[in-house]
């Protein structure tokens, strides 16, 4: 039931799990979190910042959520989701239908970043050349969270921002039994309802449980090379959107 797997094992697991849940991520995103998190994507993208024809990437984008809404909020930036699960990407691109009119094929086109696929360790992409760097629960998921955030910050131009939202771990959370009861009786539940590989909702609170108290991670984005850190917690303190400056 308490499954989290072994460091040696984790990537190939994560990537895996996402694959298998790939068709129903964003259905349970929005059950798991009654609708919210389509606020903090919002709200994750209005802290970066952005220059009006600037770029951002989004690290471990899956279904590229957060760069689309970087997209709507500004349409006239170059928006790039990295993510190592293929499936996960090719779920968020909306195919447009044969026969589909030129002009709305064209609004699909420019509302859909580019998918580009690659390891949250070894970033595809040159040093200093984006204006934004941002995850989705993301960082809970790699073998090593410092060497993320170092790579996150090595391709962020100076100035510009690296934004994290991600799950806290319940222990100092308010209601936290309350919590803690959701998030390991309910959500297993709920997952496999939704989800035919249910066991994915049983890593997700384990690996909550094993992530670093917000004040942890802000030091260790301090401790990447990130100035200025703070950050706000959402949802009864059970996440957090961290930011931090190049
Ligand atoms: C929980 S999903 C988050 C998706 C999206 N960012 C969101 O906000 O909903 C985590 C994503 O991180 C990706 N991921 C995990 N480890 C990764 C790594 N080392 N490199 C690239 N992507 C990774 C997974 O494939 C998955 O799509």
């Amino acid at each position: 039931m308490s499954y989290l797997p072994s460091p040696e094992e984790k990537a190939a697991y994560v990537n895996r799990m996402f694959a298998e849940i790939a068709p129903r991520y964003d259905l349970m995103n929005r059950l798991m979190t009654g609708g919210q998190d389509v606020a903090w994507r919002r709200e994750l993208i209005g802290l970066c910042d952005l220059p009006p024809h600037g770029s951002l990437l989004d690290v471990g984008t899956g279904t590229g959520d957060i760069a689309k809404e970087a997209l709507r909020q500004h349409p006239g930036i170059t928006a790039i989701g990295c993510d190592f699960t293929f499936e996960m990407m090719a779920a968020g691109r909306r195919p447009t239908a044969d026969g589909e009119p030129l002009a709305s094929q064209l609004a699909t086109r420019n509302s859909q970043p580019h998918f580009s696929q690659g390891d949250a360790l070894h970033l595809p992409f040159p040093d200093n050349y984006f204006d934004g760097v941002t995850s989705g629960f993301l960082l809970r998921n790699v073998t090593d969270l410092s060497a993320a955030l170092r790579e996150q910050v090595r391709v962020t131009k100076p100035g510009g921002r690296v934004i994290c939202l991600e799950t806290a771990p319940p222990s100092q959370v308010m209601l936290g039994p309350a919590v803690r009861f959701y998030m390991f009786r309910v959500l297993p539940v709920l997952g496999k309802l939704v989800s035919p590989r249910g066991s994915a909702y049983q890593y997700l609170p384990n690996s909550t449980r094993a992530f670093p108290e917000p004040d942890v991670l802000a030091l260790k984005m301090e401790r990447a090379g990130l100035k200025n850190v703070f950050y706000r917690r959402k949802m009864l303190g059970t996440v957090a959107i961290h930011v931090g400056t190049v």
